[in-house]
């Protein structure tokens, strides 16, 4: 008897291990025969993709999908896209015997027809690691045979690297992206992307008209590793040496014409191991945008005018335009009501048309003269009357909708219109007068220039020289850094007036200047000494020279005299964000347009910084002194990367020098000197309050009471008033759900714990999205005046600058 059982277990265990082994080996692959059903999945070999049936939000419907493994929630393949399947009817995928890849499910309902087989054939389908779901005819004699059918060329609304966009002559067949009709319906909508390979650029339709180009392929020589690759004039990033970046290939051949993009392997480059997530989305809006990285295009923007609804991401093309709208309207989202009219409320009228999307209702109201409103459901809704008044809610309270927006004019517009209530020839005399003035002046100007320069150049040239300090030695161009005499410095300054003092920065003095070629700059000194080489120094400013982000704050040159050390940047001629921020009478400039504006575009840079450039900068110091703003009042960080100068071993996130300020720094690193992408993401956290409440985070002053914003912030979240932080300058501009997302935001960056907080892809996502539902703040730290953290700060701290505002720098250095 022994014996015997003991064998059956054996056995039992054998035929255990032997389904375990078939089960792993098959993980990939679904053979004729086997199921997938709701509860099963298909990985591929090396986990990168999964295959399954997924479902989207708020709905019961059931699809077949491919997904990243690690992101679940966003598919990159749909493979029954007009067809859902209810979920409770348990559908199952399989091969038939008669060759068919199908969806059957229960209650008699229709199956649906993936591929339409090959019968008499042994048929397998594979999911690969590229993403590829591939049916393959298995030969006779086993080995894997002809690949009948692929995903790849049924793509749905999302481009993964290695996927063709364009055309095949021999077959007919078009390969181009749709996107979902909305946000959890994945059946074709309204937007397309296609190439065209005629003038090799990349197209955005919205229902057959060109909405978006991306302008025409390009040759971009990258210096580093003497690469050549494409770029598009309107696809940003734009490739550098420094990013991990995008490899774009066109094919012509008489067979097939198509374009693709693979992610860029900068030689000698020592291997990214960060699992790389690339897959090019487009949403139902028509905004394109990868997965991990900053916004690729923004077609949502156009309205036909040309206009640059955004400087940084253009290509909005021209069509026809109703004479009654302007380039200045656009619609936005905002929660509220029409005023009555003579006491009667303003009706909305509906469409109850269910194949229209979105974009469709945008489109009809925009043609309508008479549309002020509208919003979409099922079918559209729309608003219409001639002198109606929009009443926000302020407590968000009301239906939201997207209503007419009328941009205030510009400053231009405002002369002109001062100008229409003088008289026709003080007008026309005026004119012509400034016209004589500025063209003289252009003249003198252009002369003075054209002498400076030749001197300037003889003279900077024989410095470099000197200096040893060669460009490249063979074609193409190395950096665009400069090394600036101290006597420029000198003359540009004005010998470093008082008057030409912006400001004292963590590092040392800031003044602005102009250079003998009519430049304006910053000079920024970093007077204290950094303990690196000179040639370390300026290795380390040409490494940060080459990030280059429209949200950073462009480093021009450096200058060095002695033990002082001065970088150069580009100057910009609105100043700093706290300068507008914390000004009583500036502070109606920033409406929450611009505000938000300066919030997105700071993410963008950070996450440039802290993803996208090859060098993972952690800002360290993020405060509103820092966010330059240009004339256009877009938002560019500066400072960043000077704390690597500061610091040689960037991979050690644990330093004894701490570059920062008090009260933008997150806990673990005013304590611990702990820092990361989440210290910056509290500095942001931060930011992101005094944005919206106009106060800067230390001027609390009161004996009881909040000690600081974010304190003051958290107490106003928990008693349900959050909105009461809003800047009452904002009362008429803001739009009471984007701010109050904003405030909960801001609320999860400044977390006590580093790993509740969210990190710049994240926040990100919140601000688009609108529909997400953020998880609820836990305990934010606030490192107030009084603890005892702050205290021990303080003595060790070396120097301090004004009473409010802290800097620490080389606390405890050794
Ligand atoms: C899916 O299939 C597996 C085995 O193939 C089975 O155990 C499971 O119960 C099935 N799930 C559903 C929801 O039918
Ligand atoms: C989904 O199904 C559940 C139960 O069958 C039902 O209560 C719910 O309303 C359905 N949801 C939708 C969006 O149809
Ligand atoms: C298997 O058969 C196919 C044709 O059906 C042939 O091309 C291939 O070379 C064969 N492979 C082996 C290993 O014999
Ligand atoms: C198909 O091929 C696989 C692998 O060679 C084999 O295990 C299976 O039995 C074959 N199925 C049929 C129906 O021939
Ligand atoms: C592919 O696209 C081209 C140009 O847009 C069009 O002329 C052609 O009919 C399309 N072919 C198919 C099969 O859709
Ligand atoms: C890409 O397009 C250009 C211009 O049409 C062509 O000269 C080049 O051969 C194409 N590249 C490939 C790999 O076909
Ligand atoms: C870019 O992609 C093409 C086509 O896949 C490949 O031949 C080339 O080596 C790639 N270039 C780089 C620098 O990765
Ligand atoms: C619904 O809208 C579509 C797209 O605009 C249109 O083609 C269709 O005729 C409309 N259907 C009805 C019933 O109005």
């Amino acid at each position: 008897m022994q014996p015997h059982k003991a064998s059956s277990v054996t056995s039992l265990l054998l035929i255990f291990l032997h389904c375990l082994a078939a089960q792993v080996s098959s993980l990939d692959t679904l053979k004729q025969g086997d199921q997938l059903n709701s509860s099963s999945q298909i990985v591929s070999a090396n986990r990168v993709f999964t295959l399954g049936f997924y479902t989207p939000q708020y709905t019961n419907n059931s699809y077949l999908a491919a997904w990243y493994t690690e992101r679940s929630h966003l598919p990159v393949w749909i493979g029954n896209r007009e067809k859902p399947i209810s979920q409770n009817t348990n559908p199952i995928l399989t091969i038939d015997t008669t060759g068919k890849l199908i969806i059957t499910h229960g209650r008699g309902g229709e199956s649906v027809e993936i591929y339409a087989g090959e019968s008499g054939r042994n048929l397998s389908a594979t999911l690969l690691d590229t993403g590829n779901f591939v049916v393959t005819a298995v030969s006779s004699n086993g080995s894997a045979g002809e690949i009948l059918w692929q995903s790849f060329d049924h793509p749905t609304d999302t481009l993964l690297p290695g996927m063709k966009l364009g055309v095949n002559h021999r077959t007919g067949r078009n390969w181009s992206l749709s996107s979902w009709f909305d946000e959890s319906d994945p059946a074709s909508g309204a937007f397309t992307l296609e190439w065209d390979p005629i003038v090799r650029r990349l197209l955005v339709r919205r229902r057959g008209v060109i909405y978006w180009t991306s302008g025409q392929m390009k040759d971009y020589y990258v210096d580093l590793g003497n690469l050549r690759v494409k770029e598009f004039e309107n696809i940003y990033p734009k490739p550098d040496a420094f990013n991990l970046n995008y490899n774009f290939t066109n094919v012509t051949s008489d067979d097939e014409e198509y374009f693709m993009y693979t992610l860029l392997k900068v030689p000698n480059w020592t291997p990214d191991n960060r699992k790389v997530i690339s897959g090019w989305k487009l949403d139902y809006q028509g905004d394109l945008y990868d997965n991990e990285r900053p916004m690729i295009a923004r077609p949502s923007l156009c309205y036909g005018y040309n206009t640059e609804g955004n400087a940084v991401y253009t290509g909005c093309e021209r069509w026809e335009q109703p004479t009654c709208r302007n380039a200045r309207q656009t619609f936005v989202l905002r929660s509220g009501n029409f005023r009555p009219v003579n006491g009667r409320i303003v009706n909305s009228v509906y469409d109850i048309n269910s194949s229209l999307s979105l974009s469709d209702c945008r489109n009809i109201c925009w043609n309508d003269c008479q549309c002020v409103a509208y919003m979409h459901g099922d079918g559209c809704e729309y608003w219409r009357g001639k002198n109606l008044v929009f009443e926000q809610s302020l407590d968000g309270s009301a239906n939201r909708k997207y209503v007419l927006d009328t941009a205030p004019s510009g400053k231009a517009n405002r002369i002109l219109k001062s100008m229409t209530g003088m008289k026709k020839h003080v007008k026309i005399i005026l004119v012509v007068v400034s016209t004589i003035v500025l063209l003289i002046f252009g003249v003198a100007l252009f002369i003075v220039r054209k002498l400076k320069q030749g001197k300037r150049e003889e003279e900077l040239q024989e410095l470099l020289t000197l200096e040893g300090y060669t460009d490249d030695n063979g074609g193409g161009k190395s950096h665009d850094l400069k090394l600036f005499t101290y006597a420029s410095i000198q003359s540009a300054t004005k010998n470093f007036s008082s008057d030409y003092k912006l400001g004292q920065g963590g590092f040392g003095p800031v003044y602005k200047g102009k250079t003998a070629e009519d430049q304006d700059i910053a000079v920024k000194f970093l007077s204290r000494q950094s303990g690196q080489g000179l040639l370390e120094f300026k290795t380390e400013l040409i490494l940060i020279s080459k990030l280059q982000h429209v949200n950073l704050v462009k480093l021009l040159g450096f200058c060095i005299h002695g033990d002082d050390k001065m970088v150069i940047y580009d100057y910009m001629h609105n100043k700093s964000l706290d300068f507008f921020l914390f000004s009583p009478s500036k502070r109606e400039q920033l409406d929450w347009q611009k505000r938000f504006n300066i919030i997105e575009g700071t993410t963008q840079g950070l996450l440039y910084l802290h993803r996208y450039s090859r060098l993972k900068i952690i800002h360290r110091d993020l405060k509103p002194s820092n966010i330059l703003l240009d004339e256009n009042m877009n938002p560019k960080i500066s400072d960043f990367g000077l704390a690597r100068i500061f610091k040689q071993d960037i991979s050690e996130a644990n330093t004894n020098r701490r570059v920062g300020t008090y009260g933008y720094m997150a806990p673990e690193y005013a304590m611990q000197g702990i820092f990361s992408v989440k210290s910056d993401a509290y500095s942001f956290g931060v930011l992101i309050f005094e944005i919206v409440s106009g106060r800067k985070n230390n001027s609390f002053h009161e004996i009881e009471g909040p000690l600081s914003l974010v304190e003051y912030a958290w107490e106003l979240w928990r008693k349900d008033s959050a909105l009461e932080l809003m800047d009452p300058t904002l009362r008429d501009s803001c739009i009471i759900d984007q701010l109050q997302r904003c405030i909960h935001i801001g609320l999860l960056c400044v977390e006590n714990h580093a790993v509740d907080r969210p990190t710049i892809e994240d926040v990100i996502l919140m601000l688009k999205n609108e529909m997400t539902n953020l998880p609820m703040p836990k305990s934010p730290a606030f490192i107030s005046r009084n603890s005892v953290v702050f205290k021990e700060v303080e003595k060790s701290a070396p120097e301090k600058l004004s009473a409010n505002e802290l800097t620490l720098s080389e606390i405890g250095g050794r």
